[in-house]
């Protein structure tokens, strides 16, 4: 990890705007739920830093408020609230799209992207454009691809081969990739709302989990783990969003400026989240011996694992779109 540039970044997360405006009668408010934390953690960041130059540049007409850690909605909620334009924003994991579409799901494959530099250059790339217009049937507005980074496996003993997985019962998000993934280790899934999965991994209603480092940290997750395996098997990325009726409501040149914010601050932002992730990767290291690093041969042991997913979902989810992503790849 770069320590200068990790110090640099703290001192702009430092830096960031309280979460709440107060906003004052007659601005146009923008209100974002998020399931995560929000100090410290890339998608927390990336929307505190665009409720700061909302309240800043577009004062007088437009406010931003920014809550975190599931205050407001579970996903699947905060989706139906946009919707209903009880929220104007949220930027749910890929994995949350599901009941809307098909195609998401796509970025569930497990080692779909070598790294998370890949996955970026994929979602900035003509082809990942394209899936914006996948959620335009259901009545959002998608605004963009929000970075977070790779996924780390995680349970009540260390997962150094996939078959060390095999009876255990994983949280995961609402992910029919997912499922078969760890159907693939003979393993067992209980899908669970990000808010309740410490209090499960807790109890032992689940034995493990997978998630970047940033949520494993900020909720804890490795506390009640035995071994969290730096896996990077796979990427966890937010599709941000909005509702087409709110954006209609608009005033031309407000809708722009509100467009403008949000590309900039999501173009600087995605690039830190590998940073933020390194961070907190750190801090789990730091609290916790019990970390499993693979070697070459492990990984491609669960890489081999993994593999026969992708027959399952590939129909659905497009062939051509896969490789398009997978493009991004060194090999
Ligand atoms: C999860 O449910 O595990 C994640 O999608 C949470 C998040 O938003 O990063």
């Amino acid at each position: 990890m770069k320590l200068k540039l990790v110090a640099a970044l703290a001192a702009l997360i430092g830096a960031s705007a309280p979460a709440f405006a107060n906003c004052d009668p007659g601005e146009t408010v923008v209100k974002m739920s998020l399931v995560t934390a929000l100090k410290g953690h890339p998608k927390g960041e990336t929307a505190l830093a665009m409720a700061e130059r909302v309240n800043t540049q577009l004062n007088g007409r437009m406010c931003m408020e920014v809550y975190g850690n599931s205050e407001l909605y579970d996903d699947d909620a905060a989706l139906e609230a946009v919707l209903r334009n009880d929220i104007q924003m949220a930027a749910p994991s890929f994995s949350k799209f599901g009941p809307y579409t098909n195609v998401l799901m796509m970025f569930d494959l497990p080692f779909l992207f070598d790294g998370p530099v890949e996955a970026l250059n994929f979602t900035n790339s003509e082809s990942a454009a394209e899936l914006r217009d996948v959620l335009t049937p259901s009545g959002f507005a998608s605004l963009g691809f929000w970075s977070n980074g790779m996924k780390q496996i995680s349970a009540t003993r260390p997962l150094r081969l996939p078959k060390d997985a095999e009876g255990l019962t994983f949280r995961v998000q609402p992910s029919e990739v997912i499922e078969a993934q760890f159907a693939a280790l003979g393993a067992n899934t209980k899908r669970l709302a990000f808010s309740k999965v410490y209090d499960a991994l807790v109890s032992g209603e689940v034995q493990g989990q997978q998630n970047s480092w940033s949520n494993i940290y900020s909720k804890g997750f490795y506390k009640a783990q035995d071994g969290v395996t730096e896996s990077n098997h796979a990427y966890l990325g937010y599709m941000a969003v909005t509702s087409q009726t709110f954006l209609d409501s608009l005033e031309p040149d407000l809708r722009d400026q509100f467009l403008l914010i949000f590309e900039l601050t999501t173009h600087e932002y995605n690039r830190f989240a590998y940073e933020i992730n390194e961070a907190r990767a750190q801090d789990v290291w730091r609290e916790t011996k019990n970390i499993v690093e693979l070697t070459d041969e492990e990984r491609a042991a669960w890489r081999a694992a993994f593999r026969p997913v992708y027959a399952q979902f590939e129909d659905q989810i497009g062939r051509d779109l896969i490789a398009a992503a997978q493009s991004f790849n060194k090999q």
